[in-house]
């Protein structure tokens, strides 16, 4: 018989008691559940403000057609009160089909495997408890000659593979890279490697936060298939006389701050590009010149890789998610989010119609100055396509920051778009 995965939510009501209603119910209607997840409490994803959810996936055996089995679902839902007013809105059930053994749906009113499970912390957590071999199979390769041989399978069956380096103490930003990946290719790797051609003499190489397990265990709830953890030995000779070097673009923001950070990064990322030979690759927009960086290199040298930026992905107060933030005490952490604020308040003054850029950039600066210990290394308000700074604003701008908060040293920028001209 059939196997299939739903999802349960309630945050309207007696919540629980409202998704033990819709189990019982689904037994009636010929839904066997064999078992269900731990209620989780979640903060709601999108819609009004409202309530948390209790959330739970059940897995469940029916004969019924997934078109059948929908019709039945909606009939629970609206039997235990379910009102469809408000897109995304409170709600006293909601029963999502998530699976139906390996069948793929794509209709207008059903979509199987359900589309936005994999981005879904409330569905991918209890899914994981009651189905961990569900999650397909992610395997560990420590070897470049194991990746390539076990990447070439794949190439050969002209299957796409999404590529996402990083130097892992993987967070939700990577998470979102992977699952973006995932999401366009058939195959996703994910590299983990803290680079040392990359740090200066006197940065964090040594204390970098480095998490395997947890590391492992992130990447196989964003679905990757293949994480490639070299060591030292395997990606860096000792004899190494080769190195990447872009100009020009890596002069300015973090570059005139870090010397030789941009050419660890070009460097590692051209031998990892050659290694992996990906279709995709997926950085992320927090590192916004290394991302510019890395595409003029790609362009330059004719590596055949689309080169895909993906939105910072912040905490609840706006904060850019970053490795480096688990550095913070919580006084500082409550500090952090200054940056994006004076990154935002850049923004209101742009989009106000302020065009001189050297008056947008004070008062960025004082409000982190009057309003915290926070040092800046720097605040800038750049051309997004070559990063030359600019003196008027122009068209679209990229306004980008650096700052000290006692040792830690954190960056964000935020794209800008030119108000039109007849909107003055
Ligand atoms: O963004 C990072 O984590 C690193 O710079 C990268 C791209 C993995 C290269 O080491």
């Amino acid at each position: 018989m059939p196997i299939v995965y739903l999802g349960l939510g309630s945050n309207l009501g007696n919540r629980k008691a409202n998704i033990n209603a819709a189990l019982k119910k689904l037994g009636a209607a010929r839904i066997t559940v064999e078992k269900t997840a731990a209620f989780l409490e979640t903060e709601p994803v999108g819609g009004p403000a409202q309530d948390k959810f209790i959330n739970t996936v059940a897995k469940a055996f029916t004969k019924l057609s997934p078109e059948e089995l929908l019709t039945q679902i909606q009939t629970i839902e609206k039997s235990l009160g379910r009102v469809r007013s408000v897109k995304n809105g409170p709600r006293t059930i909601d029963i999502d089909i998530l699976l139906y053994d390996q069948l793929k749906i794509k209709k207008a009113n059903l979509t199987i495997p359900h589309p936005r499970m994999l981005e879904r912390e409330f569905v991918m957590t209890p899914l994981n408890e009651i189905a961990p071999n569900m999650i397909k199979k992610m395997r560990i390769i420590k070897t470049i000659q194991n990746l390539r041989k076990e990447l070439i399978k794949f190439r050969l069956q002209n299957q796409r593979i999404g590529f996402v380096p990083t130097m892992g103490s993987l967070h939700q930003g990577h998470l979102s890279l992977i699952r973006k990946s995932v999401k366009e290719n058939e195959i996703t790797v994910v590299s983990i490697f803290v680079n040392p051609l990359q740090f200066g003499p006197s940065e964090d190489f040594k204390n970098y936060p480095r998490n395997i397990k947890k590391d492992q265990s992130l990447a196989k709830q964003g679905w990757a298939d293949i994480i490639f953890i070299p060591n030292e030995k395997e990606m860096l000779n000792s004899s190494q006389l080769t190195y990447v070097d872009v100009e020009k673009l890596t002069q300015g923001l973090c570059g005139a701050f870090r010397p030789g950070h941009f050419r660890g990064v070009t460097t590692i990322v051209a031998k990892l590009l050659n290694i992996v030979q990906p279709h995709s690759l997926y950085l992320g927009q927090k590192d916004i010149q290394q991302a510019v960086v890395i595409q003029k290199m790609t362009n330059d040298l004719n590596i055949p890789v689309n080169i895909r930026v993906c939105p910072t992905v912040r905490e609840k107060d706006g904060l850019a998610m970053s490795s480096r933030n688990q550095y913070l005490s919580s006084a500082q952490r409550q500090e952090a989010v200054i940056l994006y604020q004076s990154l935002q308040l850049g923004q209101q003054f742009i989009q106000a119609g302020e065009t001189e850029v050297s008056k947008i950039l004070r008062q960025m600066r004082e409000r982190i100055t009057k309003n915290s210990p926070v040092k800046i290394q720097y605040l800038a308000c750049v051309d997004p396509v070559n990063l030359e700074p600019l003196k008027i604003i122009n068209g679209n701008v990229l306004l980008a920051g650096a700052v000290w908060i006692g040792n830690t040293r954190l960056i964000d920028n935020i794209n800008v778009r030119a108000i039109s001209r007849k909107n003055k």
